[in-house]
């Protein structure tokens, strides 16, 4: 396995359609799980106006930010409506796995911890 990754808890630690925080030296990293399971790991930073993303609606395998209603594509960090769209505005995303039940984050090669 890629040494990269890091173990940042279990898939029962994320609430279904909601979102836990790992902070990083370079960014705060929002783990969502969806209805259906699936988990994503995005930066808690909506490309308009920084909104925090982990505090938004999870609907399908997208989030709507809290503050202005901007649609981010968990799967691969696209926004999309108010300044936004397939050209628009985009969230970093990082690589997720997931081993007997365990989260495996690669947050870049940097040490991280968890904070919430
Ligand atoms: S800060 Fe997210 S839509 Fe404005």
């Amino acid at each position: 396995m890629d040494t990269d990754f890091i173990d940042i808890g279990t898939v029962e630690d994320v609430p279904v359609r909601g979102s836990r925080l790992v902070k990083t030296p370079d960014a705060t990293i929002a783990i969502f799980k969806t209805m259906e399971g699936q988990i994503f790991a995005i930066e808690d930073k909506c490309p308009h106006l920084s909104g925090p993303l982990s505090q938004g609606i999870v609907h399908g395998n997208r989030v709507t930010c809290p503050l202005h209603n901007l649609v981010i594509d968990l799967a691969n960090g696209q926004a999309d409506g108010p300044g936004g769209g397939p050209n628009g505005k985009c969230v970093k995303t990082f690589p997720i796995e997931i081993m007997d039940g365990r989260i495996l984050l690669k947050p870049f090669d940097v040490p991280s911890e968890k904070v919430a």
